[in-house]
This record gives C-alpha cells, sequence and structure tokens, in this order.
C-alpha cells in the first residue's frame, strides 16, 4: 500500500516542516496543480515543484488538472516530477501527452473524474503506469467522498482482469475524501495507491492518520 499525502492540505507559509512531518512515514507526496480554467482554483505551480525538489527524496506523484498538459510535461519533469498524471478530460491529444510524458522518462498516469465513465480509459490502460478515480469532484481538498467511487474501481478491476497487456503493476490510485473510514473501503475494492490532503496534514500527528490509513 503506498499513501501519498496531498501537500495541497499544508500550510503553504512552511512547506519544508510540513514535508518533514510525513517524509518519515509516507512514500509519495502528492502535488496538486490546478489552473483555473480546468478547475476552478488555482494551487501552485513548477517553480513552487522546483524548490520543494531540493528538500526532499520523497516520490512526487504530480496530479495535473489542467486543460492543457501537454505544454508542461517538460516543465514538470525537469522540475522533479516523478509521476505524472493528467486528466481523460483534458483538451490535449492523450496518447500524446503519455508519450511525451515516458519520453522524459516519468511515469504516466491518467485521471478520472466522478462523472467519467471507466471505460473511456480502456484504450490507454496498456500504456500507463497508473490510474487516478477522482471520489471527489477535482479543484479543492475537504470534500466528502463520493460512495460509488468503489463500484468505479471494481470496474476497474474488471477491465484489467480482461486486458491481457495490462501491467499487473498497475497502480490504482484514489484521490480525495479519503479517511479511515473510506480507506478500508478502497482499498477492499482494489486501490493501493491512498491519497490524502486534510486527513494526514489537516491533524497533529500526522504519522498516526497515515498508519491508521495503511492499516485501516
Ligand atoms: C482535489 C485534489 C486532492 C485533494 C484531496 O482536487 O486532487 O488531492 O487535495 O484532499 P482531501 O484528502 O482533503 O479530500
Ligand atoms: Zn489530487
Amino acid at each position: 500500500m503506498i499513501i501519498s499525502p496531498s501537500l495541497l492540505a499544508a500550510d503553504f507559509s512552511c512547506l519544508e516542516q510540513e514535508i518533514k512531518r510525513v517524509e518519515q512515514h509516507a512514500e509519495w507526496l502528492h502535488l496538486d496543480i490546478m489552473d483555473g480554467h480546468f478547475v476552478p482554483n488555482i494551487s501552485f505551480g513548477v517553480p513552487v515543484v522546483k524548490s520543494l525538489r531540493k528538500i526532499t527524496n520523497l516520490f512526487f506523484d504530480v496530479h495535473l488538472m489542467i486543460s492543457h498538459p501537454l505544454q508542461y510535461v517538460e516543465s514538470f519533469a525537469d522540475a522533479g516530477a516523478d509521476m505524472i498524471c493528467f486528466h481523460v478530460e483534458c483538451e490535449d491529444n492523450i496518447s500524446e501527452v503519455i508519450n511525451r510524458i515516458h519520453t522524459c522518462g516519468k511515469k504516466a498516469g491518467l485521471a478520472l473524474s466522478p462523472d467519467t465513465d471507466v471505460s473511456v480509459i480502456g484504450p490507454y490502460l496498456k500504456d500507463v503506469e497508473m490510474i487516478l478515480i477522482m471520489s471527489v469532484y477535482p479543484g479543492f481538498g475537504g470534500q466528502k467522498f463520493i460512495p460509488n467511487s468503489c463500484s468505479k474501481i471494481r470496474e476497474l478491476k474488471g477491465f484489467i482482469m480482461r486486458c491481457p497487456d495490462v501491467s499487473n503493476d498497475l497502480y490504482i490510485q484514489v484521490d480525495g475524501g479519503i479517511d479511515e473510514h473510506t480507506a478500508h473501503m478502497v482499498k477492499d475494492a482494489g486501490a493501493n495507491v491512498l491519497v490524502a490532503g486534510s486527513y494526514v496534514f489537516g491533524t497533529q500527528n500526522p504519522e498516526q492518520s497515515i498508519y491508521t490509513l495503511r492499516y485501516s
């Protein structure tokens, strides 16, 4: 099980200290990039990722909630992203974005918003290292988990099983509203990477939260 705390819920006035609170306990760090166009919110961009790269060796799991990922892939790769995940609902050619990410030597992830049918990612399943099932509408932290996300994960698992070319190592990530109750549900459904923002950074004891997510 991989836990990827979402920095969106951290105190932006002291990001280094915030990262140190989770660094020894989590495998990945989830970095939400929002452009104010694909989603109605703006977070942070390439220069922040680049600065953070200097202070931690955590695996950088970059979640691009942007309309045009293609033109930013190289910048995020150079800034130190390890995984670059973008939305299947974006306005660029999906295969082209995946290829660009791989050309940069990074892992590629494809994200699905709550209203998008799982079947949409069928053609790309064998080409990516991760599928992200969004369990809230992208754009904001602290929202309530959408329960039918579990059936989407199960459906995705079914697709993977029927598709012989898909790697057994495919990461299935869930993002949004993950806490001690929902973690159990999504793991049961087949998720192996849990993103959690407020549940980890919004507490006094992130180590305990990460432990709970991992073992609940
Ligand atoms: C939402 C972001 C999430 C967010 C999750 O658009 O993609 O990563 O930070 O926050 P919580 O865990 O608080 O729902
Ligand atoms: Zn995210």
